[in-house]
């Protein structure tokens, strides 16, 4: 099948390249020069495991190309995937104008019958938007051109992202009820079949239910993380061990284990945005939401645990100290940045006038630059910033260790070495790395979260 994505990020680009490795021809549009640049060019704009070798194995084989060509996009597909940025506006709610501005482009070149499925998360009533910013732009033409606009939300992990796409939970499809909307329903299962060979995996529903489902999804998870971490603060001051309580509450199927760590808040490109457009979207609809105002203020307060503890350990005055730093992406096999709480801590130990030596196995680059824009109103402090490219140099002449994002490589450092090079020996953990008697039989002091350590 011919298909278009439009915008090739995180999201159109795996789709496009999950649906060119199962045979389609896709064509990936991006308003982005540079992205389809580095595209064409043989390489990918964006740090996902797999998805290089995917991207050129299709690229050569003719099956997947890149443009910036929007009339030429517009023409190729009968499907058009939209799956540009839905980043959130100053009052929290979604800000759709990417959405609307490639629902327009579509709208001004179709020559017959497309299928719009709108892949962005994207609140309630959008789909009705994405309808009306095309028919407008028919009717400036004169055209009387069929389409039908369908909900397709995207629930894959980035890290995991092909793995996700590949292999589906569910894939779900909000369609009109017409037969416009049937024809859709029909050519979404014909794509999809590659994706569910093994079980059903297809939901089918109106396209407002498919909306929702997808920041329900995500305000639900969401909401067990601030949980777990409002938890561990607890369990931290009654001298409880929150990864036992964990254990204890995971093991009941109600629960599970999944998606119960605690840890220095969560970030990324969708949890914060969603939780508050969702929180806007309750509060505009008239039905105000307690518990996402609650998850968010809760995630913004727990962004902030890690320099607390760190200002519990050497004061409000850090000048003169260097703090060894591990980890920078919001989330392991990633180099995404949005929303990283390890942005939060920088900043905060920086204006406290501590050093900082951080090491991330993929992100550095896109850190020197997310950081360089945060601190645009205080440039003199990015020189207390190094980048180091291996992990074990980050620690020389460190006062202490912080790490705040959960990559493998993390997981079993040589504590000897640590030890040597950090001047204070103290590890302050916020994913609970490792065991605490192990730390302490190196030596070393030990602060996580919600866990008796040694510090
Ligand atoms: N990143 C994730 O893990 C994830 C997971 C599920 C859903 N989503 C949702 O998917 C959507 C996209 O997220 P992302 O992380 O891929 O964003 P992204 O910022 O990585 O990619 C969006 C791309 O769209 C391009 N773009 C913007 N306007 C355009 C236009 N008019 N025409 C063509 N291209 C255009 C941008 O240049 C950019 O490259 C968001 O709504 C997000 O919430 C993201």
């Amino acid at each position: 099948m011919k298909i278009t994505i439009v915008g090739s990020g995180y999201v159109g680009l795996v789709t496009g390249a999950c649906l060119a490795e199962v045979g389609n021809q896709v064509l990936c549009l991006d308003v982005d020069q540079s992205k389809i640049d580095i595209l064409n060019g043989g390489g990918i704009p964006i740090h996902e495991p797999g998805l290089l070798e995917m991207v050129r194995r299709n690229r050569a084989a003719g099956r997947i190309a890149f443009t910036t060509d929007t009339a030429q996009a517009v023409a190729w597909g009968e499907v058009q995937f939209i799956a540009v940025g839905t980043p959130p506006d100053e009052d929290g709610s979604a800000d759709l104008k990417y959405v609307t501005a490639a629902a327009r482009n579509i709208g001004r070149h179709m020559d017959g019958f497309k299928i719009v499925v709108d892949k962005s998360t994207v609140p309630v009533g959008t789909a009705d938007k994405v309808r009306a910013a095309i028919s407008e732009e028919l009717a400036r033409r004169g055209s009387k051109i069929d389409f039908t606009v369908v909900s397709n939300p995207e629930f894959l992990k980035e890290g995991v992202a092909i793995e996700d796409f590949m292999r589906p939970d569910r894939i779900v499809i909000g369609a009109t009820d017409d037969s416009h909307g049937q024809r859709a329903c029909q050519v979404m299962r014909t794509l999809y079949a590659p994706f569910q060979r093994n079980h059903e995996r297809m939901l089918f529903m109106d396209v407002r239910s498919a909306e929702l489902t997808k920041y329900a999804a995500n305000a639900m998870l969401a909401t067990r993380i601030s949980f777990m971490n409002e938890l561990a603060n607890l369990a931290e001051r009654l001298g409880a061990d929150i990864e036992l309580v964990r254990r204890g509450i995971g093991s009941d199927p109600r629960i599970g284990y999944d998606f119960l760590y605690p840890g220095a808040g969560y970030g990324g490109s969708c949890f914060p945005k969603d939780v508050q457009a969702l929180a806007r979207t309750s509060e505009t609809a008239g039905v105000p939401s307690r518990i996402l105002e609650a998850v968010e203020a809760a995630n913004e307060e727990q962004k902030r645990v890690l320099a607390r503890k760190v200002t519990g350990f050497y004061g409000a005055d850090l000048s003169g100290r260097t703090f060894a730093l591990w980890g920078l992406s919001f989330k392991p096999n990633t180099d995404d940045m949005r929303e990283a709480p390890s942005r939060v801590l920088i900043r905060s130990l920086l204006m406290a006038g501590a050093s900082i030596q951080a090491h991330d196995p993929v992100a550095m680059d896109e850190a020197r630059r997310v950081i360089g824009l945060d601190l645009q109103d205080r440039p003199e402090l990015i020189a207390q910033l190094r980048y180091c490219e291996q992990a074990e140099d980050a620690l020389q002449g460190a006062d202490a260790l912080i790490i705040i994002t959960e990559w493998k490589t993390f997981r079993s450092p040589d504590f000897v070495l640590v030890k040597e090079r950090l001047k204070d020996g103290l590890i302050i953990d916020g994913r609970n790395l490792y065991d605490p008697t192990v730390v302490a039989g190196a030596g070393l002091r030990y602060a996580p979260i919600g866990r008796p350590g040694n510090p």
